[in-house]
């Protein structure tokens, strides 16, 4: 038993505009006071998170106090130890991204997106970070013949081309990441899953420079299971970042605080994170991209905080007994799990020799997968009984 108290090496990570959000929604104005994000660098430090990230607009609004920020960012990442692991351009929230940021109709719309992505990499670049997180919310549309779907992919390919092409040329050692999302703030977003960023990324010039940052909450909205679409994230090498937190099945993003909401789902993800028993394992920060609900004032912002973090650290260890159970191995193997890893034409064998062999039909079709046994044994380490 430990006592789920978060260390640096755990790696954890929270966006400042998750503890910033004011609570504004689109049925009323902020319930909570802005917070100071070099202080909030402070809190979650002390929280015992090992790095933070931001959009440009959460940390650095305005030009007349933009080096006055930053030296004060400076600081409070040099006391704490903290690092910037990751950063995103906010090409959702001002009016002008309205009808989209580097696909919006209007050109000079998209030439100014890219400009402020461009000098949002600079400032990641200096500060560190090796991820750069592309999250287009405005990106999309509400009516069939507003937007020309194929124009756009293009305009989001050529966009990701030129960011990779500077980052090789600045010798910056950085990679993109797309984060998925099938609706909110527009109608329908481009790249709505995982699937759609995953295919788009084998159009790119560098494909090997962007992968994704997958959010719960986004796949969950859309009815897909999360933890199988990082698995193949995982599979494709493409995993580059994620984003963690809650979320209550196909309805608005919740953004609740991770374990919050489908808590089985939590634990297989975290199982997937851990490379679900075998060396295919995420290896980076575990990033916190949650709202902390409306209702609470601060004192439940630290909370949520403070708990998503614990919640992973407590599934982090009934995932591993999960693993660790002999109980659990003899289940797999009832469940002929590993019998899977096996190619299904021998080596040597021909299609003729797969065609001509004789099957069991009645056999096959009556045998047992015992799959029910096994999925019990993770809900009693999820439960706690075992
Ligand atoms: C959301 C998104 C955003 C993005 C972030 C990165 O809640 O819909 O997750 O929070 O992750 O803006 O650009
Ligand atoms: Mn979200
Ligand atoms: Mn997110």
């Amino acid at each position: 038993m430990t006592d789920y108290l978060p260390r640096p090496d755990d790696k954890f990570s929270f966006g400042l505009w998750t503890v910033g959000w004011e609570g504004v929604d689109v049925f009323g104005p902020a319930s909570r006071k802005p917070l100071d994000p070099v202080e909030s660098t402070y809190k979650l430090a002390e929280l015992g998170a090992a790095a933070v990230t931001f959009h440009d607009d959460d940390l650095v609004p305005d030009d007349a106090t933009r080096d006055k920020t930053l030296e004060r960012f400076g600081k409070a990442l040099a006391d704490t130890g903290l690092r910037v692991e990751m950063v995103t351009t906010n090409l959702f929230s001002p009016p002008v991204f309205k009808e989209g940021g580097l696909t919006a109709n209007n050109r000079e719309v998209r030439r100014y997106a890219l400009a402020k992505v461009l000098r949002n990499v600079d400032l990641a670049a200096s500060l560190g970070a090796e991820t750069f997180v592309l999250w287009g919310g405005r990106e999309g549309a509400e009516h069939g013949a507003s937007k020309d779907v194929r124009a756009a992919l293009d305009r989001m390919v050529e966009a990701l081309d030129i960011l990779c092409q500077y980052a090789l040329d600045n010798g910056y050692p950085m990679r993109f990441a797309l984060e998925p999302k099938p609706n909110e703030p527009r109608g329908d977003i481009l790249l709505p899953t995982i699937g759609h960023a995953l295919a788009l990324i084998s159009e790119l010039e560098h494909p090997e420079m962007v992968g994704l940052n997958p959010e719960v909450g986004h796949e969950e909205m859309a009815g897909l299971n999360f933890a199988q679409g990082i698995a193949q994230a995982l599979w494709h090498d493409k995993l580059f970042h994620v984003d963690l937190n809650g979320q209550h099945g196909p309805r608005f993003d919740q953004d609740l605080r991770f374990g919050a909401g489908n808590l089985r789902g939590a634990f297989w993800t975290v199982d997937t994170l851990l490379g679900s028993g075998t060396s295919n394992s995420y290896d980076g920060y575990v990033h916190f991209d949650y709202k902390p609900p409306r209702a609470e004032a601060e004192d439940g912002v630290w909370e949520s905080a403070r708990t998503c973090m614990r919640n992973y650290l407590i599934l982090r260890e009934k995932v591993q007994a999960f693993r660790a159970d002999p109980e659990v191995a003899a289940a797999m193997d009832a469940a002929g799990v590993g019998e899977l890893a096996q190619p299904t034409l021998g080596s040597g064998e021909s299609l003729s020799d797969l065609r001509a062999a004789d099957y069991d039909l009645v056999a096959l079709a009556e045998r047992s997968v015992a799959m029910e046994a096994l999925d019990q044994l993770a809900m009693e380490h999820l439960l706690g009984v075992r």
